[in-house]
């Protein structure tokens, strides 16, 4: 934070600089000072101003986000809740927050231990680092109290009052209050390994351009305080609640329907054309093995492997949400 101010202080100087520059070109007596001067400099007062407002905008955002105090909670952390949050954890989490590998990825194994850089993997490391945390009580979330677990989940803003990047662009904001004390339960149970990289967010002064800039997508909406899940059972409405925590959404889109390439990934396809082909059946053995009914698999952006380990209900309320007009 620190550096991207002084960075964001010397860019706003050179703004500066160079609108003095531009003036004195202009008011030159030499014609070809004042039309390859001022445009020069001209041009380069306008990057600069740009890089400094939305450099300003994106750091505002996530160094001081407009986010309520975390809530009083205790979890109770009842053998239920801890069960429901490792169903849930292991759908969603686990893709991004297990244990690293030796090349760095993860392995979707316990323990949750993270150290996962996704903006170096996943080729925007020029915004900076991101990298997974450590979800269990033998790192940093040791310190965090149950409240500010319920905040990182449900508004994606940590201990300091900071917005968390990658978290903020997934869709928990949308689970159940029960759902997210299920998940801090479940966190809360693990066996504490200690962390061993660097873990977090490094937005570098690019990337809050990028991010003031809109680059990266646009802002979800603010989250509610209090969520209720629909009622549990095989419809179209739960699926879509399915569709939330098992991640479909975060990248087919809140609809489920596709949705455009930003700036930091591609374009994403609508799955309901092709899931519409297929039985209830033949999904469920697509979501389970990865691989199409034509024998295509899956490419590895796309994660078949939350979905495999839902159970058949929650399997086939997805396929009911898909399969029904949005
Ligand atoms: C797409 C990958 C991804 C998924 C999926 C994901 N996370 Fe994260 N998570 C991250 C990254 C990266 C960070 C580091 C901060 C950031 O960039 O958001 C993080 C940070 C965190 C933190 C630390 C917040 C802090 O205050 O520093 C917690 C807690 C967390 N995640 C919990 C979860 C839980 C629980 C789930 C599943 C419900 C989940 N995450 C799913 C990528 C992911
Ligand atoms: C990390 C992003 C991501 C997530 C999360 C994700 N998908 Fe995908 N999905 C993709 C991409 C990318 C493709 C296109 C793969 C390709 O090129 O064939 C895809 C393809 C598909 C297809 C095939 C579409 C077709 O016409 O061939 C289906 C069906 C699908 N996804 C369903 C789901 C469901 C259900 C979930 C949630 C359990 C989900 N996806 C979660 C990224 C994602």
């Amino acid at each position: 934070m620190i550096g991207n101010l002084i960075i964001l202080l010397v860019v706003i100087g050179l703004t500066v600089l160079f609108g003095w520059l531009t003036y004195r070109a202009v008011r030159a007596r030499k014609l070809w000072v004042k039309i390859v001067g001022g445009l020069g400099a001209g041009l380069l007062t306008l990057i600069f101003a740009a890089a400094s407002f939305f450099g300003a905008k994106g750091m505002a955002a996530t160094y001081f986000p407009d986010a309520p105090d975390a809530p009083d909670l205790t979890v109770a952390g009842t053998p239920e809740q801890i069960a429901r949050g490792e169903y849930l954890v292991d759908i969603a989490c686990v893709g991004c927050h297990s244990q690293v590998g030796t090349d760095g990825r993860p392995t979707g194994q316990h323990p949750l231990s993270g150290g996962w850089n996704i903006a170096a993997a996943e080729g925007f490391g020029f915004i900076g680092d991101m990298v997974t945390e450590n979800l269990t009580p033998g790192g940093k979330l040791a310190g965090y109290s149950d409240g500010e677990l319920f905040r990182v989940l449900r508004y994606s803003i940590d201990q300091q009052g900071h917005e968390l990047g990658m978290m903020s662009f997934l869709p928990y904001r949308e689970l159940s209050n029960e759902d997210t004390e299920a998940i801090i339960a479940y966190m809360r149970s693990l066996p504490p390994v200690p962390t061993t990289g660097v873990t977090g967010d490094k937005m570098n002064f690019l990337g809050a351009v990028m991010s003031g800039a809109g680059l990266f997508g646009e802002a979800p909406p603010p989250a509610p305080t209090v969520v209720t899940a629909p009622p549990q059972g095989v419809t179209a409405e739960y699926g879509k609640y399915v569709a939330t925590f098992g991640e479909c959404r975060g990248c087919h889109g809140p609809d489920a329907t596709g949705a455009p390439a930003t700036s930091v990934s591609p374009a994403i396809p609508n799955p309901r054309p092709f899931v519409n082909t297929l039985t209830l059946e033949q999904f469920t053995a697509v979501m389970r093995s990865g691989v199409k009914p034509d024998g295509q698999p899956f490419p590895e952006t796309m994660p078949w492997q939350n979905a495999s380990k839902m159970n058949d209900d929650d399997l086939a309320a997805l396929y009911a949400y898909l399969t029904t007009q949005p």
